[in-house]
């Protein structure tokens, strides 16, 4: 099974965003990924709106939806925001303020679980399929079933950041044994954060995993080589 692609255009967004005007475009920039192979658009609407507008999200849905995969915090003003806009899938992530990105998975405990079991099933009854960003642990894929959840996004940021071998095999079979339990248990897996050209091989040959969000090293390296061979070039090492 070919592990699909998510772009992360977060950052296409950012640029903009230091000149505040209409370039670069996200919305040009998702018919690029969507056209050299990426499968979804991932885009996170902050509460700061440090990148992503509002108005990004509809211009988005609008032309791509089933593609765009929304990011945002597990709060009341972002699932009326989901519910407006109505993207394919959304991906609730932790979101504290001052962070430069994400700073892991979300919290599990038996509160959090309650609220998110509602707003799960909320946007569930809009059709919009719902993602728990989640650290690659037992515990965490079993409460994700228990919320309700169609997707765990297994976050791979503390193998990203890995300072030796042995931490980094260590954590990748941390994140294989999260993605065959899940997928035991019927859910779709994916995974994401700090992938690079480098470190994403061993990740997209778990056997269970079906796609991979990347933003920040397409992009980056989309500075050197363009957008388009940067998203070639992930999907070759995904291959
Ligand atoms: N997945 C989630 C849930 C994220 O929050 C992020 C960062 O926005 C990514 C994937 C992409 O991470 P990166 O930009 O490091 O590839």
């Amino acid at each position: 099974m070919k592990v699909k692609l998510g772009v992360n255009i977060d950052h296409i967004a950012t640029l903009r965003q230091a000149r505040g005007l209409e370039s670069p475009d996200p919305v040009e920039a998702a018919k690029v990924c969507l056209t050299l192979g990426a499968e979804y658009i991932v885009m996170h609407i902050r509460r700061d709106r440090r990148h992503m507008q509002d108005g990004d999200l509809e211009r988005l849905t609008k032309k791509y939806r089933k593609h765009i995969h929304l990011e945002m915090a597990a709060t009341r003003e972002m699932v009326e925001l989901a519910l407006k806009h109505k993207p394919g899938s959304v991906c609730l992530v932790p979101e504290y303020p001052n962070e430069l990105t994400t700073s892991g998975g979300l919290k599990l405990d038996k509160k959090n679980e309650a609220s998110l079991k509602i707003i799960c099933a909320r946007l569930q009854k809009a059709g919009i399929k719902v993602s728990l960003f989640i650290n690659p642990t037992p515990n965490d894929v079993r409460a994700s079933k228990r919320i309700g959840a169609d997707i765990v996004e297994l976050c791979t940021k503390d193998y990203s950041e890995a300072k030796t071998e042995r931490q980094r095999q260590n954590l990748l079979e941390h994140i294989e044994m999260s993605a065959i339990l899940g997928k035991e248990l019927g859910l779709e897996i994916h995974s994401g954060h700090g992938l690079d050209y480098e470190n994403v091989e061993d990740i997209a040959d778990i056997a269970t995993m079906e796609c991979l969000n990347i933003g920040f090293s397409i992009i980056a390296r989309s500075v050197f080589v363009g957008l388009p061979q940067a998203i070639l070039e992930m999907r070759q090492s995904i291959n």
